[in-house]
């Protein structure tokens, strides 16, 4: 196994062409609004496709800082990250996320955690009571600083030209695994996270977004804004034929998405997981 050279993507291509790639014809005005950070955020993909080689020394310990940097609620801190490395237990998690190759191909799988038993052990040792550890707040609170955590680390490794894809399958069968992670009570695995050196073989390309307009409201929200969704359809059709992709289009992916209980993949259990973790919900 070698070990990959980090090498930065660099961003200069400008706004024109990143604006393209992210909306098609549609583009907003930025006028002359423009950073090398704004350039890497335009460019982000995920990528499904990973060469073998180990990343170079110190790249966790980095991305981990740029997730450690994350705006927090309140200070609390509550997230945690397991990296997981062990070709085998990649394997056992990738058929648990629906056997999904590129968590057995990429070297580093992070798996997010909303955590609360860190919290919940302090008061405890504190002799104090852990009351709003129970309410769902709490929960989300610590969803949220995962997900936050957990994009500045994918900012940070796009930023060191690697590529990752988030894997929320990990979600159709949580117990599982807390178990393989040996995860305690309190800690919910929100999502995985396949981190390594892109595939030159298979790269990824940009995929394009909504229209601003329909995700952009003003002052208040407008439900006319949902409008412009069929130009969308469109842009991401050609896309996808350019990917040699089915062209399904936008409003098909939606709808498949939620018009079954089906598609949520064993994840419309999550209450009851979430209470067997010792999340009261209240
Ligand atoms: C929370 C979350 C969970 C995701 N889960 C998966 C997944 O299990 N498998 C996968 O291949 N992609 C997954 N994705 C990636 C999305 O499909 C992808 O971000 C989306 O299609 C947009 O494409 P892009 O990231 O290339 O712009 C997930 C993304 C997010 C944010």
């Amino acid at each position: 196994m070698t070990l990959s050279v980090v090498q930065p993507r660099h961003a200069n291509d400008g706004p024109g062409a990143a604006l393209k790639a992210r909306y098609g014809f549609d583009t907003p005005a930025i006028s002359e609004v423009w950073s090398d950070t704004l350039g890497g955020l335009l460019q982000h993909r995920s990528v499904r496709a990973y060469l073998p080689d180990a990343l170079a020394p110190g790249t966790l310990e980095a991305i981990i800082a740029a997730a450690q940097s994350a705006a927090t609620s309140s200070n609390q801190q509550f997230w945690s990250v397991v990296a997981v490395e062990d070709p085998d237990r990649k394997a056992r998690l990738a058929e648990l996320a629906g056997g999904q190759a590129h968590i057995r191909q990429a070297p580093l799988f992070l798996i997010w955690l909303a955590d609360l038993n860190r919290a919940n052990a302090i008061a405890e040792r504190a002799g104090q009571g852990h009351e709003a550890l129970d309410y769902i707040e709490s929960l989300v609170v610590s969803v949220v600083d995962a997900a936050l955590a957990a994009q500045n680390a994918v900012v940070a490794l796009e930023s060191l030209g690697l590529g990752s894809v988030y894997i929320g399958a990990i979600r159709n069968r949580p117990e599982a695994v807390a178990e393989e992670l040996g995860l305690p009570p309190l800690v919910l695995p929100v999502f995985g996270l396949c981190v390594g050196r892109v595939d030159p073989a298979r790269p990824a390309e940009v995929k394009p977004r909504l229209p601003q307009a329909a995700v952009l409201h003003r002052e208040i929200y407008s439900t006319e804004q949902h409008a412009p969704v069929a130009a969308y359809d469109e842009t991401l059709r050609d896309f996808q034929r350019s990917q040699a992709l089915p062209p399904t289009g936008w409003t098909q992916a939606v709808v498949s998405r939620v018009s079954k209980v089906a598609a949520l993949n064993g994840r419309e259990r999550l209450r009851e997981a979430l209470q067997g973790f010792g999340f009261r919900l209240r």
